[in-house]
């Protein structure tokens, strides 16, 4: 195990992990009867293949839910150790409640309280770094983080300049806390936003609410000044990185592996130039997934994990950057290994009847709210 450079007296360790996609893939080809483009130009723009797209029933909270579990059972941990849940998205079900409270209560976490994250596609980035500081505070000990979006709901599919570059998916990670060095080490958080108009959904919010116009316009869904996005992206991945390394004491030698976020080939290819890094270290999955903005790091991150690329100790930068403009690395020790035994059988199935039990404590909430209110609402109310 290394050296860790960190003054800290608890730690925040990533103990599971899990991702959802939609059912439905569409494919470039697919893509090119529906707008003007074709396989060759989205390959060689940007290194996509396919995406996966959500149909009518797959929402944020869906896809996170699902993920969500899959990170439960990673971890062999109840819903009800979390203190607290973290969504990172950019596609929220609605303005509130927060898709983090509807996860929340679809996985009966009845001791954990819930807020989303709006940072883009940094969001995962940031949520990791929130977490990690609450559980290295001592306030609270585990921790679900869920990047998690539906992306295809907010494309224009009339715009080829944007409709190719994104797809749906969620990924989760449980963290937990420790006395054992290890896991989340630093982190960088940066923000600019006089750069906000280069990547936004200008209608749908106080500045714009929605109206005639705004429909008729399409401005609630993705707008983006690609080349000036593609330029502050490479040189503020390779940026965060150094920042992130050195605020550890460490350099890049010691790093094993960077998982960047996966909005295009290219910017990857140009961070791992910038930093005269060879491209094997950069964990890429953007060929089957296009960018899934805060779900793109735990989807490339698992996926690597599963096919034993990444290792017990290795160290590990999750770096990304995205809309507000926002930008952030994450250094990770990653020091756990997925163990199976009897007893984590037995706690899934006891997890999944916990489930089951949350479905039914909410419908008897929801009804009992309703038939009180019925009965006494107006009576209370009058009364205060
Ligand atoms: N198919 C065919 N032609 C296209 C397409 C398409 N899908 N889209 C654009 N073109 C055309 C343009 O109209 C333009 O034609 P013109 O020269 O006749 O005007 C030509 O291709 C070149 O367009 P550019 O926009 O200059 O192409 P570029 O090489 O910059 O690639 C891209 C565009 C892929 C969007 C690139 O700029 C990029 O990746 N930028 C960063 C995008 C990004 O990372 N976004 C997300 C970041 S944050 C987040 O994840 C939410």
């Amino acid at each position: 195990m290394p050296d860790i450079p960190n003054g800290l007296d608890r730690y925040a360790h990533i103990c599971g992990w899990g991702t959802a996609v939609p059912n439905n893939i569409l494919t470039n080809a697919e893509l090119s009867k529906m707008v003007d483009t074709t396989d060759e130009w989205i390959m060689n723009r940007t290194g996509i293949k396919q995406r996966y797209i959500a149909n009518d029933k797959e929402t944020t909270a869906s896809l996170g839910v699902k993920a969500a579990k899959s990170a439960l059972d990673t971890a062999n941990i109840s819903p009800n150790d979390l203190d607290l849940i973290i969504v990172a998205t950019s596609t929220p079900e609605h303005h509130f409640p927060s898709t983090a409270s509807l996860i929340q209560d679809k996985l009966g976490a009845s001791k954990a309280g819930a807020f989303d994250m709006g940072a883009a596609c940094t969001g995962f980035v940031y949520a990791l770094t929130v977490a990690s500081q609450i559980i290295q505070s001592g306030s609270m000990n585990t921790v679900l983080i869920i990047g998690s979006e539906t992306l295809s709901k907010i494309v224009n599919w009339e715009d080829r300049s944007t409709c190719v570059l994104f797809g749906d998916g969620a990924g989760a990670f449980v963290l937990q806390g420790s006395k054992v060095p290890g896991g989340v080490l630093t982190s960088v958080l940066r923000s600019d936003g006089s750069g906000g108009d280069l990547l936004k959904v200008p209608a749908g919010g106080s500045a714009m609410p929605a109206c005639y116009d705004s429909l008729r316009d399409n401005l609630h869904t993705i707008t983006m000044n690609g080349r000036e996005v593609f330029r502050f992206a490479t040189r503020v991945m390779a940026d965060a990185c150094r920042e992130v390394v050195s605020e550890a004491g460490m350099t890049l030698d010691d790093i094993d592996f960077i998982v960047p976020h996966q909005a295009n080939v290219r910017i990857i290819e140009a961070a791992a130039r910038n930093l005269d890094l060879p491209l094997d270290m950069f964990i890429m999955n953007i060929d089957k997934y296009g960018n899934t903005s805060a779900a793109s790091i735990p989807l490339a991150l698992c996926e690597a994990v599963s096919d034993n690329r990444i290792k017990p100790y290795n160290n590990l930068i999750f770096v990304a950057f995205g809309g507000g403009l926002t930008w952030g690395a994450t250094l990770v020790t990653w020091d756990v290994t997925k163990t199976t035994s009897q007893n984590q059988v037995w706690h899934k199935l006891r997890r999944q009847a916990l489930y089951r039990v949350a479905r039914i404590r909410s419908a008897i909430r929801r009804g009992t709210r309703t038939i009180e209110g019925a009965l006494w609402g107006e009576e209370e109310v009058a009364d205060k």
